[in-house]
Order: C-alpha cells, then sequence, then structure tokens
C-alpha cells in the first residue's frame, strides 16, 4: 500500500487518500488544492453545497494536473428532481472550469424526489460526457439496496461518515457485497482524535500523530479517506500514512472505540437510517 494506492470499484480507480474542502473559501482554498496535488494528493472532494468549486477548479487547473486528478462534486438535495440535477451539473461544470466532473455523487437522499428520476437523471449526464462515475453519500442500507435496483448505471461508492468513534459496520458491509467503494467523510472526527488516549499511545510507538494512525487505521481497512485541513503543514501529515503499519492487536483496539457510537453529522432526520 502506497500513497498512490487506489480502490477499485466497478473498474473505477478511487485514489485512496483525497482532500476534502468543506468550510475552505476563497484563495486559501485554491492555494490548498493546489498544494495538495504538488504533494502528491489525486482525489479532491468538493460540492454544490460547499459553495467553492470556483476555487476547487481554479486550483486544480493551477496544478497543472488536471488529467491526474479525480474531483468528486455532489448534488444538494433540493436539486435532485430532473431537470434541476441536470441545470445543476452543467452549473457545477462551468465554475470548476473543467470538461467533466469525474465522480458525481448525490449528496444527501431527499424522500420528495424519487430515487430512480434522480439515478435516470445522472445516468443521462454520464451518457452525455458531462460525469464519468456515479455515487451517493450518507446512503443508509435500505438505499443502498433500493439504488441498486433502480439505477441505470453502476454507483461506484457511498461517502458516509466514519471515523474510529462510529460504528458503521453495516453500511460497509453493505457497499462492499454491492462491490462499491467506502469514502469515508470526518475521517478525523473534524479534529477529535487528537488528545485520544489510544491514538495517541499506538502512535507514540510508531512516531506518528494520532490523526495519522486514525486515517491509517481507515486505509488499511481499504476504506478511501478524505481528510480537510486549512494548514498547508498538515497537508503533508495527512498524506504521510503508507511508512509504517497497524498490526492486528492495534487495529482491533482502535476498532472498539466505536462503542462510543459518536456521530459528527445529525441524521435524526432521516427515517431509513439502519
Ligand atoms: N458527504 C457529506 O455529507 C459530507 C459531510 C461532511 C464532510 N464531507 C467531506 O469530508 C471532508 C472531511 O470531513 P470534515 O471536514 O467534516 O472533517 P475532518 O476531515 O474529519 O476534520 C477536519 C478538521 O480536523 C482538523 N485537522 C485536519 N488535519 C488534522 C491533523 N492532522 N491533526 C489534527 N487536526 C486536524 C482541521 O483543522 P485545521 O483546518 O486547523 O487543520 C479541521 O478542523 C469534508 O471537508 C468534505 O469534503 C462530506
Amino acid at each position: 500500500m502506497s500513497a498512490q494506492t487506489i480502490v477499485e470499484a466497478k473498474d473505477f480507480a478511487i485514489p485512496i487518500v483525497g482532500l476534502g474542502t468543506w468550510a475552505l473559501r476563497g484563495r486559501d482554498c485554491a492555494r490548498l488544492v493546489e498544494q495538495a496535488i504538488r504533494i502528491g494528493y489525486r482525489h479532491i472532494d468538493t460540492a454544490q453545497m460547499y459553495d467553492n468549486e470556483r476555487e476547487v477548479g481554479e486550483g486544480v487547473r493551477a496544478s497543472g494536473k488536471r488529467n491526474e486528478v479525480m474531483v468528486t462534486t455532489k448534488v444538494q438535495p433540493s436539486l435532485l428532481a430532473p431537470h434541476d440535477l441536470e441545470r445543476s451539473v452543467k452549473e457545477s461544470l462551468a465554475k470548476l472550469r473543467i470538461d467533466h466532473i469525474d465522480l458525481l455523487l448525490i449528496h444527501w437522499p431527499n424522500p420528495r424526489v424519487p430515487l430512480a428520476e434522480t439515478l435516470g437523471a445522472m445516468a443521462k449526464m454520464k451518457q452525455a460526457g458531462f460525469v464519468r462515475q456515479l455515487g451517493v453519500s450518507n446512503f443508509t442500507v435500505a438505499l443502498l439496496d433500493e439504488a441498486k435496483k433502480v439505477s441505470p448505471e453502476p454507483l461506484v461508492c457511498d461517502q458516509i461518515e466514519c471515523h474510529p468513534f462510529l460504528d458503521q459496520h453495516k453500511v460497509i458491509a453493505a457497499c462492499r457485497a454491492q462491490g462499491m467503494a467506502v469514502v469515508a467523510y470526518s475521517p478525523i472526527a473534524r479534529g477529535n482524535v487528537r488528545g485520544n488516549e489510544v491514538l495517541e499511545r499506538i502512535g507514540k510507538v510508531h512516531k506518528k500523530s494520532a490523526a495519522q494512525v486514525c486515517l491509517r487505521f481507515l486505509v488499511q481497512q481499504g476504506i478511501v479517506v478524505i481528510p480537510r485541513t486549512s494548514k498547508i503543514e498538515r497537508l503533508e501529515e495527512n498524506f504521510a500514512l503508507f511508512d509504517f503499519a497497524l498490526s492486528d492487536a492495534e487495529m482491533a483496539e482502535i476498532g472498539k472505540l466505536s462503542g462510543r457510537n459518536d456521530r459528527i453529522v445529525d441524521f435524526s432526520w432521516s427515517p431509513n437510517w439502519d
């Protein structure tokens, strides 16, 4: 396993470490994206809701490596009706100023719009060449099952909240059963991994930070991670995950932290969460 490791999902290659960009704005956002790509990141995650597609695209283009980088964006839940979706994807492309979106996700399920209609419109965007691959985010086990039945095109990932403090084994198993990648958002629990006794202690053994141990715990399971930072120096830290490995005992000890079941992103509104 190396920084260039990819997770194969339905013949689509997803770089195992990406950069999250939620809350990054303006020139700082463009600069961080460009610098991340210079360091070696080949996967950048944005969304219509982050209001930074313009700056993300600027950073990608400034890196001079657009063709090597996978850019993900997400359609916001209020725009999942086919006509809105098609218009908004074209808007995303215009803001990003790139010729296609590598991976397009449904950001959140919206029970008011039939899933088959949304996935049908996404398939149309793919067939027209606006988008390379399709996926979902914040989908439950039940929604993954429904999506499989009604999607005209393969779905390559479910992007979900995933870190050592949250038990996601059911949805991870459902993704694996469908040959989909799991993309972990908030993979360092918004920075809360710092100071955790278990992660800090294991980090000392390997001369790594708690954040690095946490990210390694995920990538060692084949889970894609998209940590966000606003600090250039942490871009390197969050990418330096491949010069050490966790033992089975260390993996098991970190695995026990999920008993806390600390969810950061509120799912209480969703009737289908499993
Ligand atoms: N699909 C969805 O619904 C969804 C939801 C949430 C997030 N996401 C995506 O996932 C990405 C990552 O999730 P996130 O932004 O929620 O949280 P995260 O990546 O788990 O954590 C980001 C926080 O951790 C801090 N941090 C970064 N590197 C660190 C390190 N090495 N040591 C200690 N602290 C560190 C950052 O502070 P500094 O800036 O000070 O470094 C920031 O406050 C988002 O940016 C977004 O792209 C998707």
